[in-house]
């Protein structure tokens, strides 16, 4: 049989090499297809394709349009969230589990104010799992991080990055290793954050973006912490030539930015006493956020 599909390929591509053979199907094989056939992956039931070492998933919650990412080694199986939301972590843990990870940290990119996030409940279903947000985000967490920390998962690592200015705490999380950084609301696809609270500062996010974010490679992917359009991911090179806001001069974008009167974050007042505690909540307080999610929907 497998000699037969070989002697196909050969009919079809004359200038067949096994050495190309081997890296589209994943086996060894020789030429004469004797007794040399081995396979070079042996497939586990949790054992799961990879990008060059790190596991990857992009997560979305429908209500908020906030996507979640789930990162893991795929060695060591060491795993992280970046924010997860707390009507979501049932879902999180269960792909966590059915991926064989173990979660280690629930990271915040900042203390947001349109959903409470999901440490709170991650930490009470994994006791081993530690919050993290940053320091200057002012919320109470297991580790709090500054410009240039490293959070290391198995053999995988992200680097922080300061980006204020949609609040005064925001971090982006930057993988070198595969070219990748999680931007939180600093930067969003062909859009930004709001400014207009929690310490938000138009200049700051101005400076932040263009000296955190597009000093990067341009061959870099953007990986937002909301959509609103459908897109799921962008890049340095994109948003520094097609980002409406953030290709404006800076006097131009803070005058734009000031401009904007939108309207007043409809979970705000339960999300941000929450998430000041890495969403450890009190039952009223989640009532109360149930009540208002009610009424919206
Ligand atoms: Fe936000």
């Amino acid at each position: 049989m497998l000699r037969q599909v070989v002697r196909n390929v050969e009919r079809i591509l004359p200038s067949w090499n096994p050495e190309v053979a081997t890296s589209i199907f994943g086996v060894n094989i020789s030429r004469s297809c004797g007794t040399t056939y081995s396979r070079r992956y042996s497939m586990k039931p949790k054992e799961m394709p990879s990008d060059n070492g790190l596991l990857f998933r992009q997560l979305f919650h429908e209500g908020t349009y906030t996507y979640t990412y789930l990162l893991a080694c795929s060695k060591t199986r060491d795993a992280i969230l970046i924010d997860p939301v707390d009507d979501m972590v049932d879902r999180d843990l269960k792909y966590a589990d059915e991926l064989g990870l173990n979660l280690i940290y629930g990271i915040n990119t900042h203390v947001h104010a349109d959903h409470v996030t999901g440490t709170g409940k991650l930490k009470e279903a994994l006791p081993n799992l530690k919050s993290v947000i940053s320091a200057k985000s002012g919320a109470s967490a297991d580790k709090c991080l500054e410009n240039g920390n490293i959070i290391t998962f198995g053999t995988e690592y992200l680097e922080c990055r300061e980006t204020p200015g949609h609040t005064g705490g925001c971090m982006t999380y930057v993988s070198h290793d595969h070219r990748m950084a999680f931007t939180g609301d600093a930067l969003l696809i062909r859009g930004c954050g709001r400014t207009d609270f929690q310490q938000g500062n138009p200049s700051q996010l101005f400076d932040s973006v263009h000296k955190q974010i597009f000093s990067l490679p341009d061959n870099y992917r953007l990986y937002p912490g909301h959509d609103y359009k459908g897109f799921t991911v962008t890049s340095v090179g994109e948003e520094k030539t097609l980002n409406p806001r953030l290709t404006l001069s800076k006097e131009k974008f803070i005058e734009f930015m000031r401009e904007l009167n939108l309207a007043y974050p409809r979970l705000i007042d339960v999300s941000v006493p929450a998430n000041l505690k890495c969403g450890t909540l009190s039952k009223a307080a989640h009532d109360g956020s149930q009540q208002i999610l009610d009424k919206l929907h």
